[in-house]
């Protein structure tokens, strides 16, 4: 285009040289009917350009037209190339946390709200669905309006409503469901149905700058281990769209246990992120505490027999014993806790192993709210290290591990691409990996 523009400016100063050079002045002809704002409108010229130069009629149009063209290819190029970013609203009311974001593109997140339950349920050391549904209904316009604002945008700048529908505690995730559908219908916008694990899967995404691009080129076939308060899943991820389930706990969920065990050793809620501080001053190999790998293939995991190995160590085997951890000091509290983490990382990490063997993986996804844990990320990162090609570890970053809206925009855009979209007889589901 530059060479281009080039000869045109040539032509232009051979024509202030040589006025009677008939080509040039036909150049000059084309270049005033563009300055009239006439260049695209080929249908004005041919008498006009027969009254300028009688003889040169035809060379005069093509030259004419040549310009048009040569000036409407520049006015093209030169434009900036605005594509228009798809800005989706992520809603996410699946347990504790009422939460909205606007991401635009899947990946440039203009806002995050989230308002946490925490300070509810602590006393309760767990989550309490009442109490968790009406603090949703309190707090979902706020948390959506300040999203919006906070995103400086309004409802024409959203290309379509995503939320968390399963699973979840449904009359946590009636609330989010209400409020998205309620949206679509007034706005006018597609609404768009959001699984909550597959959504965690997706904010390990959130790691990579150029995910879609690395992921064709060498990432996959990837493993995916989602280890949330509720849930402890490894799938098979080939999409953001279809990841496949390989396993799944068959109790206890990974988040649940640390809760449990929390509670147990009388540190605050939620437990994950006490025993991770506690067992900071610990020995991870104090005390042996089991881990149930259910049989050599099994990708499935199986939580509660660790939780109750911590509970008899603490109450004694009959649990008639009294409590020993009132009486224990803080080295002894923080060797269990230690000793309790090293074994469930041990178990996420075998089977995550087990899974990436079994499916020939090249990379591995980590995410949920356990996916916050140092020691966890920090073993899975040497597991990925050391093997035999290395695996690449994406980790959600840690904002992003526990409950968000973000992870919900983010696969909501997938969704929009592929025109995934639900409709206002959308329901919330307990259940569903
Ligand atoms: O994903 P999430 O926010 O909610 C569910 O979808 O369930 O996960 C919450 C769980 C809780 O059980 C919490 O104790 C655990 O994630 N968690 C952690 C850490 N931070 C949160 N577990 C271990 N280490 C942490 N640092
Ligand atoms: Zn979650």
């Amino acid at each position: 285009m530059i060479a281009l523009l080039k000869c045109f400016y040539k032509s232009y100063q051979i024509n202030k040289i040589h006025p009677k050079n008939s080509f040039s002045r036909k150049v000059i002809f084309g270049l005033n009917k563009f300055k009239k704002g006439n260049f695209l409108n080929f249908g004005v010229s041919p008498r006009s350009v027969q009254r300028h130069n009688k003889k040169h009629t035809f060379r005069g149009y093509t030259a004419y037209a040549a310009i048009s063209l040569l000036l409407a290819l520049l006015s093209l190029t030169s434009a900036p190339m605005q594509t228009k970013a798809i800005n989706i609203l992520g809603i996410e009311t699946s347990c504790d946390e009422t939460a909205a974001a606007v991401v635009a593109d899947g990946r440039i997140v203009k806002s995050s709200i989230v308002a946490s339950q925490t300070k509810l349920h602590e006393k309760y050391g767990g989550v309490v669905p009442e109490i968790a549904s009406r603090a949703h209904i309190e707090k979902i316009y706020p948390v959506i309006t300040e999203a919006m604002e906070q995103a400086g945008v309004n409802k024409d700048n959203i290309d379509a409503i995503a939320v968390a529908n399963q699973p979840g505690l449904t009359i946590a995730l009636v609330v989010g469901v209400t409020a998205a559908k309620t949206l679509s219908l007034a706005w006018d916008k597609p609404l768009i149905a959001i699984n909550h694990l597959h959504a965690h899967l997706q904010s390990a995404m959130l790691a990579e700058e150029d995910l879609q691009h690395r992921q064709v080129s060498c990432g996959l076939p990837a493993v995916a281990l989602i280890v949330s308060g509720g849930h402890t899943c490894l799938y098979d991820y080939h999409s953001p769209l279809e990841p496949k389930l390989l396993g799944s706990t068959i109790d206890d969920a990974a988040g649940e246990a640390f809760d449990k065990v929390a509670n147990i050793l009388k540190l605050s809620y939620p437990g994950g992120p006490s025993i991770e501080k506690t067992a900071k001053n610990g020995n991870p190999n104090a005390i042996k505490f089991p881990r149930s790998m259910l049989g050599r293939d099994s990708l499935d995991f199986s939580f509660s027999g660790i939780k109750t190995a911590v509970l008899y160590y603490c109450r004694g085997q009959d649990m008639k014993g009294e409590d020993k951890v009132d009486s224990m000091n803080e080295q002894e509290i923080a060797d269990i806790a230690a000793s309790f983490q090293a074994a469930v990382v041990d178990v996420l990490v075998k089977k995550t192993q087990r899974a990436t063997k079994k499916i020939g993986a090249k990379t591995i996804l980590l995410g949920g709210g356990v996916a916050a844990n140092s020691t966890l990320r920090e073993t899975l990162q040497k597991m990925c290290d050391s093997a035999v090609p290395p695996k690449k570890l994406l980790v959600a970053p840690k904002q992003y591990c526990t409950d968000n809206a973000v992870m919900v925009a983010s696969l909501g855009y997938h969704k929009f691409k592929a025109k995934l979209f639900a409709d206002l007889t959308l329901e919330p589901k307990a259940t569903g990996l």
